[in-house]
């Protein structure tokens, strides 16, 4: 329960994405489309195409597949294209740009709106710059709020350029949110499917396959996002994306599981009121709603059928299954340099199970080793995020190599 008199210190800034659009109803916006051959990115493209009148496509950045980037840049003529680390030798769209400046070049083009959709800490860079060219983001990628909020706030709060959350749970607290009075929010809530090893016996954590890691109940997702989602660090990771996102207190966000990915999160009010969204697991829904800047398009997704969905069961967090939730938690209450080192120590944990460098069951206690071994500056500047990044990753790198024991 909130103290009565306390209220949340939603800043004038955050609380401007709280408005209702302002978006003319019919104008045709310009997007960049960052990560535009994902998962994400493939979906922002359908939404494209279905709406030619409302979207088009000014500029598209790849990471390392420039035959995928090729294939959107001819569907939707792009004039500005670029990837990031194609292959040595590999063929590029015509025009195509190579490298992170040329990204970050076109992230920072003339738009309404750049979709970021990159995996993980990569997308930094193009997120900063398309903030200091004062363009709306419409980010999927929570990893550069965790990596580098405070940063980011700060940048976007200079140019005043807004931040649009694309991340399902975010999306469903900002439709609920707009139009309230900040002053009146309670708590956010964010729901989590619980992954494919919510019922799982805890002693077969160990055998986990690649195979069963990736086979997600209810979403279909890139690799990294849905490892993600099976150790709940997902979650975590969203607990602190909603900090920065909404100026919300860590004690004020709460996660419950919600296995059939329905109810996408909810906000509760002073007066005992909690509203929720609910929906279909389907991304293009909260991409749409992103890209338009908060106008609804017709049809995007078919509507959730109530009584097929039933019941909408609800459990708390088994912190002894998901220990991830409360390590990202900690990080977040830490805070300075503690986001960015739990990252990077996770991406390049679940890099390593992917590539058969560890067990599902050692990423968790590889990240936390990680993470108490890390320096800790309490105001890092860009740089030492970057460091401090690299520095992760390697020590993460150390523990999973076989040239020095193995496994650990
Ligand atoms: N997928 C979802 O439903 C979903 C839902 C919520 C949030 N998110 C978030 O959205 C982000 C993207 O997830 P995803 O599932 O779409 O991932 P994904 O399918 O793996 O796609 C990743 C995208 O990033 C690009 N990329 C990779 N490394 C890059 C680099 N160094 N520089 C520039 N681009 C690079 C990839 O390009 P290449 O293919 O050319 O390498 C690809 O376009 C993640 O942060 C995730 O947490 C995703």
């Amino acid at each position: 329960m909130l103290p009565a008199g306390i209220r949340p210190p939603l800043s004038p800034h955050w609380s401007a994405i709280l408005q209702q659009p302002d978006v003319p109803a019919r104008a045709r916006r310009r997007v960049v489309l960052l990560g535009a051959t994902g998962s994400i990115g493939r979906q922002a493209c359908e939404i494209v195409a279905a709406h030619p009148d409302r979207f088009e496509l000014v500029g598209v950045v790849a990471g390392h597949d420039p035959g995928a980037l090729d294939a959107v840049v001819r569907r939707f003529g792009v004039p500005r294209s670029a990837v990031v680390d194609p292959p040595p030798g590999a063929v590029l769209p015509e025009g195509c740009a190579v490298g992170l400046e040329a990204a970050c070049e076109i992230a920072a083009l003339d738009a309404d709106v750049v979709c970021v959709g990159i995996s993980g800490a990569a997308a930094l860079r193009p997120t900063l710059a398309a903030l200091e060219a004062g363009t709306d983001v419409a980010t999927a990628t929570k990893e550069v709020l965790v990596m580098a909020g405070e940063l980011v706030r700060a940048r976007a709060a200079a140019s005043g350029a807004t931040i649009i959350p694309v991340d399902s749970e975010h999306s469903a607290l900002w439709q609920c949110l707009r139009g309230e009075d900040p002053a009146s929010v309670r708590r956010l809530v964010l729901t989590a499917s619980g992954g494919p090893f919510r019922q799982r016996p805890l002693d077969t954590l160990a055998t986990v396959t690649v195979e069963e890691a990736l086979r997600h109940p209810n979403w279909s997702m890139g690799p990294k996002i849905t490892v993600d989602s099976a150790t709940m660090m997902n979650k975590g990771l969203e607990i602190i994306e909603a900090h920065f996102l909404f100026d919300m207190p860590y004690a004020r966000i709460d996660v419950v599981i919600h296995p059939p990915s329905v109810v996408h999160s909810c906000v509760e009010f002073c007066d005992g009121a909690t509203l929720a969204q609910l929906g279909l697991p389907d991304m293009r829904v909260p991409i749409a709603l992103a890209l338009s800047g908060g106008r609804r398009l017709e049809g995007v997704c078919a509507p959730v059928d109530l009584a097929a969905a039933s019941p909408l069961e609800f459990q708390e967090v088994d912190p002894r299954r998901f220990p991830a939730v409360g390590l990202a938690r900690r990080a977040g209450e830490a805070g300075g340099a503690a986001p960015c080192v739990l990252n990077a120590a996770n991406e390049a944990a679940v890099a390593a199970f992917l590539g058969g460098g560890c067990r599902f069951d050692e990423i968790v206690p590889l990240v936390e080793r990680t993470l108490d071994a890390a320096p800790a500056p309490a105001s890092p500047s860009l740089d030492e995020l970057v460091a401090l990044d690299a520095w992760a990753r390697e020590e993460v790198g150390r523990a999973c190599a076989p040239a020095t024991g193995g496994r650990s």
